[in-house]
């Protein structure tokens, strides 16, 4: 038996006066600095800014991702996807519409736009212009309609190759998590940049493999333009 589905996703824009500005890109390619670095420049200027993460260890479902990622709990892949979902629908009901609704800037450390190139890390061949990659999207696109997130209004994707996001991470990270091994990082990365071929109009990309001074300057001219 088929059952046939047809139909097309619409990106859900921001219909609030906030602002919602994401960043994106493997572990190690430094959301964190930026984020915090952005945050502070923007409250410099007065502007409210609330800064959120998704997943985030303050809230149930990203306790639980945190110790599926280390290791503590076990669970088939898929299922750790729709905890993602989970934790993604509690923070924008509790935290990004509220406060875009209220006005504010937020400032969030990953988004939806996660979902593909981490989402595919579980198959065993990780190709992106197979039928994998667009049942993916597709499952999240019906879980969309289920429950549509808003779309960020700026994405910025920080691009560093492989080997930098591994520096960086030695330097931190005691414990690997399950995605910050070489290899990992290399497919995600592929997978961020078949994500930016198909929807090249919702990413802003930076050279992250420059100073954290500079891709700090490169961010904010890129915000001193947009909120003018
Ligand atoms: N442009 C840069 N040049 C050199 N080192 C950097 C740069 N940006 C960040 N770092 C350093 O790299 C490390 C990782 O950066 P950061 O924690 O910001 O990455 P992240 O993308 O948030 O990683 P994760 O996804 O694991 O949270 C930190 O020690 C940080 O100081
Ligand atoms: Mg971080």
């Amino acid at each position: 038996m088929k059952y046939h589905v047809e139909f097309d996703l619409t990106l859900r824009r921001n219909p609030y006066k906030g602002v919602y500005i994401a960043f994106e890109g493997v572990d190690g390619s430094g959301k964190t600095t930026q984020a915090e670095i952005l945050g502070k420049y923007l409250e410099e200027r007065g502007i409210e800014v609330v800064t959120t993460s998704e997943p985030r260890r303050d809230r149930p479902v990203g306790i639980l991702i945190h110790q599926i990622l280390q290791g503590i709990v076990k669970v088939p892949s898929v299922s750790l996807q729709y905890l993602y979902t989970a934790d993604r629908i509690i923070n924008h009901n509790k935290v990004v519409e509220p406060a875009l609704s209220a006005g504010k800037f937020v400032i969030s450390h990953r988004c939806l736009w996660s979902n593909l190139p981490y989402g595919m890390l579980d198959k065993r061949e990780v190709n992106y212009d197979s039928d994998d990659a667009k049942t993916i999207n597709v499952a999240h696109g019906l879980m969309s309609l289920y429950n549509q997130f808003i779309i960020p209004d700026i994405t910025f994707y920080l691009r560093v190759s492989a080997e930098t996001a591994m520096k960086r991470l030695k330097k931190i990270k005691e414990i690997k998590e399950l995605y910050e091994k070489y290899g990992k990082i290399e497919k995600v990365i592929r997978g961020y940049e078949w994500q930016l071929k198909q929807f090249p109009d919702e990413f802003v990309v930076i050279d992250a493999e420059k100073s954290e001074g500079e891709v700090a300057g490169k961010i904010r001219s890129f915000i001193d333009k947009k909120i003018k």
